[in-house]
């Protein structure tokens, strides 16, 4: 007969416990190199080390879910976000039920922090919707190739490639769309360092209009000029693309991939205006905590919410909507439309980029 397993947790890490959490991270995600630590320095510090929940069984670190709150800018809002990163159990703990105490610990310690939503990006997305996950937000990705990079125009800008000197001035084009996660400047230096990122900007006089940030033949973010991108894409382009690769057996990328936010008032509209093939995602997956609470945050207080037996109802006015959370979701983070419901100010408009996801 075997001893019955002894569990201690879920619970918050301690600091003491970061390095053996950090050590079943590398050999879940990076094996090869073994650098979640250096992945972002500030959700792996033993300041956060009460966010990241663990599991031991019978003194042993098998589980892991970790996240991070983020003031989260939206079209009719800000709101307390907590985004989930590194949930990992040891491959020979799984399938016992350990990853999803672990989620749903993370789960209720955001709820206790006032987060009014849940977000993470995964490839198992049934396994989250089972704890109440769904997909939603968009994420658009154009790619460009040998032949359409010939359509976007020469810039209009000085280009240089590298960090702007003062990234200040970045985060300050970053964050005049007012949308998206709200940066401190710690957290955008920690976003910078990244290793293989690489920036190019576009410049007029001394002065910073417009900047992107790609890895290889990927680029993850823009901001500032729309008028500027197009251009500053085409010159990342021109420097990437490595005309040295055999043609015959390389397979690499149809091209260069540029990941956007879905918006029609910024230089998209320039890419779809050239007709410029791009794909729709969602913008990963989201968890609403407390609706109520979360209506209240956007300043929707005037929709009224009940639950009761898994459905959620919506009043407002002589309109009423019965969804699952889910659909709720859906209904207010886009971008499939569920129900004909507060059409006038749903969905949201609001964007997590690459970088900020963990
Ligand atoms: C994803 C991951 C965290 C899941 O961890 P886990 O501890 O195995 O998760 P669970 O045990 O809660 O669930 C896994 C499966 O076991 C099943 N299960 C749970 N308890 C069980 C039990 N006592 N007996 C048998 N099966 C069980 C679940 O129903 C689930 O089944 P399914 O895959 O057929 O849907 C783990 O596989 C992992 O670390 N993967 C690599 C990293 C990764 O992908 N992380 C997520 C990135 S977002």
């Amino acid at each position: 007969m075997t001893a019955p397993e002894q569990l201690d947790g879920p619970r918050a890490c301690t600091k003491y416990e970061v390095g053996a959490a950090l050590d079943l991270m590398n050999l879940v995600f990076s094996p090869q190199a073994p650098e979640m630590g250096s992945f972002n320095p500030l959700i792996t510090s033993e300041a956060n080390a009460p966010r990241m929940r663990i599991l031991r069984v019978n003194g042993v670190l098998v589980a892991h879910a970790g996240y991070w709150v983020y003031d989260y800018q939206t079209s009719r809002g800000m709101l307390k976000l907590g985004g989930l990163w590194a949930v990992a159990t040891h491959p020979d703990y799984r399938r016992r039920g350990y990853g999803r105490l672990c989620v749903l610990d993370a789960m209720r310690a955001l709820r206790e922090e006032g987060c009014q939503l849940g977000w993470l990006a995964t490839g198992i997305n049934d396994w989250y919707r089972a704890l109440g996950w769904e997909n939603g937000g968009e994420d658009w990705t154009f790619t460009v190739d040998r032949f359409t990079v010939n359509l976007l125009p020469e810039p209009d800008a000085e280009v240089r490639f590298g960090l702007w000197p003062d990234t200040a001035a970045m985060l300050a084009r970053y964050h005049a769309p007012g949308i998206g996660v709200r940066r401190s400047r710690e957290w955008f230096d920690v976003l910078l360092r990244r290793h293989g990122l690489r920036c190019a900007t576009a410049s007029r006089h001394g002065a910073l209009l417009a900047y992107v940030l790609y890895k290889g033949m990927h680029v993850y973010e823009q901001a500032g000029e729309a008028a500027c991108i197009p251009g500053l894409l085409r010159a990342v382009f021109l420097r990437e693309d490595d005309r040295d690769k055999p043609t015959s057996t390389s397979q690499h990328l149809d091209g260069m991939l540029v990941r956007t936010c879905p918006s029609r008032d910024g230089f998209a509209t320039a890419l779809i205006n050239l007709g410029l093939p791009r794909t729709r995602a969602y913008n990963g997956m989201w968890w609403i905590p407390d609706p109520p609470a979360l209506l209240n945050a956007l300043d929707l207080a005037d929709i009224t919410v009940t639950e009761a037996g898994g459905t959620i109802t919506l009043r407002r006015g002589d309109e009423t909507a019965r969804l699952s959370s889910g659909e709720v979701v859906k209904l207010l983070l886009g971008p499939e439309r569920v129900a004909a419901f507060a059409g006038d100010l749903l969905p949201i408009r609001h964007y997590l980029w690459r970088f900020d996801g963990v």
